[in-house]
């Protein structure tokens, strides 16, 4: 029996543009922040590197085939910023063969390859660089619009801001800490103006995906719930709050963002402006404690966090892991999504723009199947905990898997698999996994009213 979900409700995949197109040199594109930090030593599992990753660019319509052929609404992808400066010629063609696939396209602009140039005049910690993201978002809206009706801004500023500006796990490898909070401002900002861009190109429907997770104390200790509460702040409030209450979440950020009060004030405001949408991606909930003096922190979290900070976190409770060592406990995205609606008396209809699982699936058997039970297990979970949420009251209007194909996953490159479609690492065949082939039916089996 399949969960049923509102008529109306959308289903669909998403993918981004660096994870997955490859070609990395074509129509004359430029480096971006990515293909500099992956062609460092040491930066990416194995050395791997997304020159070619899994050839979408020449591969789109095979691959808007798997994802069409699903079943599925609409298909969330991101344009590569460096490429679009090159011209858009291939955006072209990829929005034309998902809308005669029947697709709905609902493209991310910024899903973290800043062109390198921009990095080198400062990139996110430069506030011009929210004029320049401006500046391109009216480029693809004047070419795109008249066929893109949906759009989103930006992609899980804060996980760009902590691996990429705060840490070194991620593009640009910056490592500044906490200094590293103007450039979560200025991305906050360049969505704020790309919101302005796209609605006076006529945009219908424009929205926002942000990373969300319970944060848990580890214990009742209030040493613990101060961290916790920081952790909080920095990683999830630090990018909602701004956007859908028009303030930060406490005076240590607003401080550290590093813009004078009167300019603030204009910033909040148009970083505030009303959304059709807020996009969700959810995978894991984070339990976090105060540093206790000798422990050891390695390894807990997908990155670590440096010692000397005043939080780290601790293993969440959960008998079940992905391959990637995630917790797997989809309450987590019932609970986040009620605390959404209870810290955002005017939060828009939700949409699941991500959530998925990466397990290490074999290749294709002798019967020619990917057998990826575990995925369909998660992934279940995870519907019936929006179906859990929407029960108690919460407007999602839709949910997208993580990934439509396996993809290279950034620092941890090709090993960590999350698509619904298999890609072989040698001849790049693709192959349905049996999670795509369940999603597929739980889509069919809803009865659209
Ligand atoms: C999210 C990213 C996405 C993908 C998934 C697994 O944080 O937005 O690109 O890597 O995690």
């Amino acid at each position: 029996m399949y969960p049923q979900f509102p008529p109306g409700f959308r289903f669909g995949m998403s993918t981004s543009a660096y994870q997955i197109e490859g070609a990395a040199d074509a129509d004359g594109k430029g480096p971006s922040i990515w293909d500099t930090f992956t062609a460092r030593p040491g930066a990416i599992r194995h050395g791997e590197n997304a020159r070619v990753a899994i050839d979408h660019y020449h591969r789109y319509a095979e691959d808007i085939g798997h994802i069409a052929d699903a079943g599925v609404h609409d298909y969330r992808f991101s344009f590569s910023w460096p490429r679009v400066l090159a011209g858009t010629g291939f955006y072209d063609r990829l929005v034309d063969t998902i809308l005669e696939a029947g697709v709905r396209p609902v493209p991310t602009l910024y899903h973290w390859d800043l062109p390198q140039d921009l990095e080198d005049a400062g990139g996110w910690m430069n506030r011009d660089t929210a004029h320049r993201l401006a500046d391109y978002a009216g480029t693809l809206v004047r070419r795109l619009g008249d066929r893109v009706r949906d759009w989103i801004t930006m992609n899980e500023m804060s996980v760009h801001t902590l691996y990429g500006y705060a840490l070194t796990d991620h593009a640009p490898a910056r490592g500044l800490g906490l200094e590293a909070l103007p450039a979560a401002h200025h991305q906050l900002l360049a969505h704020g103006l790309a919101v302005q861009v796209l609605r006076s190109h006529g945009a219908a429907s424009v929205g926002v995906a942000g990373q969300h997770f319970p944060v848990t104390p580890a214990s009742d200790d209030e040493a613990d719930q101060f961290a916790a509460g920081l952790f909080t702040d920095l990683t999830n409030w630090t990018f909602s709050d701004p956007i859908l209450r028009g303030t930060y979440p406490n005076e240590l950020v607003q401080a550290g963002v590093g813009v004078p009060e009167a300019q603030l004030e204009r910033d909040l405001e148009l970083i505030g402006a009303p959304l059709d949408f807020y996009g969700v991606n959810y995978y894991e909930p984070t339990m976090i404690e105060a540093p206790k003096e000798g422990k050891d922190y390695t390894g807990v979290l997908e990155v670590d966090i440096p010692d000397g900070l005043p939080f780290s976190p601790v293993p969440v409770k959960s008998d079940e892991r992905t391959d990637f060592g995630w917790a797997i406990v989809p309450s987590g995205l019932t609970e986040i999504l009620v605390t959404l609606r209870d810290r955002y008396p005017n939060l828009p209809p939700v949409i699941i723009t991500e959530n998925g699982a990466s397990f290490h699936d074999a290749g294709p058997g002798p019967d020619g199947r990917v057998h990826d039970p575990r995925r369909i297990s998660y992934l279940d979970g995870h519907v019936r905990a929006v179906a859990a949420a929407i029960e108690a009251g919460v407007r999602v209007d839709g949910y997208y898997v993580w990934s439509a194909l396996d993809n290279f996953e950034w620092a941890a490159g090709y090993d960590e698999r999350f698509g619904l479609v298999y890609v072989d690492r040698e001849t790049l065949d693709r192959t349905r996994k049996d999670s795509w082939y369940w999603y597929r039916d739980l889509i069919a089996a809803q009865h659209r009213g």
